[in-house]
């Protein structure tokens, strides 16, 4: 057994090797600008690929196993809310705060029969609207029909459980394989200038046209952003690009019928009633001071009186003072979506010095900037380059591809990066998140080599409107993705914001979350790094 796992190991070194070896060699045979010279032998198929690649596949079939395929005949034998039974395990007269409740969730379908494989996508809360309080709970699919929801009584008093039904397994697994085929939904157009004419053009991540195409490569050979060359204009001469979204649906109509608005985000724990918490005296365990590379739980804190407390490390109240002291001489880059824009718009009421300044931007979403001269903070804005979507024009001379702007940045103890991408990759392939996810962490290893002192802190994917109109935006998208990310990055030395934890505890059902949770994000924020 031993001998044979050696020799597994030894091959898969020699075979990674032989990789890194080959691969100068592989990349200049590939003439990636002709169709015709793809490689066709397996050997040299093996060859293109670059750890990066085997990696996304790993993710890929991992996930596959995750979420396997469903096909139903009919509503009628797919997961309904209604008729799935939970059961609290070893009820308590009192229950105390700190202490742990856990459910037993069966599911049933729609006529009563015990299903026998899990994969529904399922939202825990616990939550006391008086005392403005609420956390995630923690589901656990035994992939038998079977459930364990958890949750940590966090506070004391009045506490109501929520168990909703998002999607039946069918939905999930039916989004999972639409997404599979995915390509067009999201179309790009590109704005070209020469002088004083503009020409739109059609863009894509991957375009298959015969028409002569300008090649944008954004991260190396794998990421890729096309146009089709206007007449009279350089590929150089884009400026600005917008997307339309098709009201495609890759649902057949009897799959579609699980997505209509009623059947979507569904109570399953409509029978119980309050329970009540008590103090009982225990004692809080001594938490450590919160700082990045801590491991982070599921949940890994709970809303009180609308102020977000971590469980697993010590947050400090921070006063002005200390803010100010804290950000004197930091840098600050903040690379993402408008989620983290949002950070940027609010952190002035934080601290009232920061001043916005003029970058002569244009289109929206430009790169934003705020600056304290005196106290030499500065803080920056960028949007994370294709794919980003909106329907305005945005420019893409200052966009900010992550992994290249983490490379130009050297780093110090006083440098904090923040990271958070997602949304605008739910309507495309997984492999693309996968892949930009991937080339993200290896710069973050990069930056660690030179500056191991740098502060980097990824902030995740938040939950989003339910139901939502178009299926590509769904959150099930998003949850995937969630995961995925944190297990790229779950043995680096980074700090992690779990938006998604956090908007479940807020029930901030928003792309764009409420500034209460802005202000605790960057309040979480602050604790990591000051
Ligand atoms: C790639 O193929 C094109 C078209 O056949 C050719 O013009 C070009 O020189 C080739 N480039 C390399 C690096 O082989
Ligand atoms: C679905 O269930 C309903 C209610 O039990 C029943 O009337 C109907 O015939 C069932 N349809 C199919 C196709 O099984
Ligand atoms: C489902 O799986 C769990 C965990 O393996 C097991 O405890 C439980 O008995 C199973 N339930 C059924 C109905 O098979
Ligand atoms: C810009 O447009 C002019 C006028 O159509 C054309 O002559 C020129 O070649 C264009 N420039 C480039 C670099 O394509
Ligand atoms: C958190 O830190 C403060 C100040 O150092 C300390 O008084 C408090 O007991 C700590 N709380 C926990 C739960 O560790």
């Amino acid at each position: 057994m031993a001998a044979s796992l050696l020799v597994f190991f030894l091959t898969l070194k020699m075979f990674k090797l032989w990789l890194t070896l080959n691969l100068p060699i592989s990349l200049q045979n590939w003439n990636t600008s002709t169709k015709s010279s793809c490689p066709t032998s397996s050997m040299s198929l093996i060859k293109s690929l670059t750890e990066a690649e085997l990696r996304i596949r790993e993710i890929m079939e991992k996930l596959d196993q995750q979420i396997p395929l469903r096909s139903f005949t009919h509503v009628n034998t797919t997961t309904s809310a209604a008729h799935s039974i939970t059961t609290i395990l070893n009820p308590q007269v009192t229950y105390c705060r700190g202490d742990r409740l856990d459910i037993l969730l069966e599911v049933r379908d729609h006529l009563g029969r015990r299903k026998e494989y899990g994969g529904d996508f399922l939202r825990a809360r616990m939550s006391s609207p008086s005392l403005k309080a609420g956390a995630s709970g923690k589901v656990t699919d035994f992939n038998n029909g079977t459930y364990l929801v958890s949750f940590t009584l966090f506070w004391e008093g009045q506490v109501s459980l929520s168990v909703l039904l998002i999607h039946p397994s069918e939905g999930a697994s039916a989004l999972w394989r639409a997404r599979k085929d995915v390509h067009d939904i999201i179309i790009f157009k590109g704005k070209f200038v020469n002088g004083t004419s503009q020409v739109l053009s059609e863009c894509s991540l991957t375009l298959h046209s015969s028409a002569e195409l300008c090649k944008y490569l954004f991260g190396g050979e794998h990421e890729v952003f096309y146009c089709v060359k206007p007449q009279h204009m350089p590929c150089e001469a884009l400026t600005h690009v917008s997307t339309r979204n098709q009201k495609t649906s890759y649902l057949t109509a009897k799959e579609k019928s699980l997505f209509h608005m009623s059947k979507v985000g569904v109570e399953i724990m409509k029978d119980l009633k309050h329970i009540e918490v008590f103090q009982c005296n225990k004692n809080e365990n001594v938490k450590e001071k919160c700082r990045i590379g801590m491991k982070i739980p599921f949940p890994g804190g709970y809303m009180l009186q609308e102020r977000w407390i971590t469980t697993f490390c010590n947050q400090s109240q921070l006063d002005t003072m200390k803010i100010n002291g804290c950000l004197k001489g930091k840098l600050i880059y903040l690379l993402g979506d408008s989620t983290l824009r949002q950070w940027i718009e609010y952190l002035p009421n934080v601290v009232k010095t920061l001043r916005f300044f003029d970058l002569h931007g244009t289109g929206s979403f430009p790169k934003r900037l705020l600056l304290d001269a005196q106290r030499h903070t500065q803080i920056q804005w960028k949007k994370h380059s294709y794919p980003f979507i909106t329907i305005h024009l945005y420019s893409v001379t200052d966009d900010g591809y992550i992994p290249l702007e983490i490379d130009r940045v050297l780093g110090d103890q006083n440098t904090v990066i923040v990271i958070t991408f997602g949304h605008h990759f739910r309507p495309f392939p997984i492999d693309i998140f996968i892949r930009r996810a991937i080339s993200i962490r290896k710069a973050i290893e990069r930056l660690f080599l030179r500056s191991p002192a740098t502060k980097v802190i990824i902030k995740t994917e938040n939950i989003r409107e339910m139901p939502i109109e178009s299926e590509w935006f769904d959150d099930f998208h998003g949850h995937i993705q969630y995961l995925t990310m944190k297990d790229i990055f779950k043995d680096l030395n980074v700090g992690i914001i779990d938006a998604w934890d956090m908007t479940i505890a807020y029930n901030a059902y928003f792309l764009h979350p409420p500034d209460v949770v802005i202000k605790n994000q960057i309040d979480m924020f602050l604790n990591y790094i000051c």
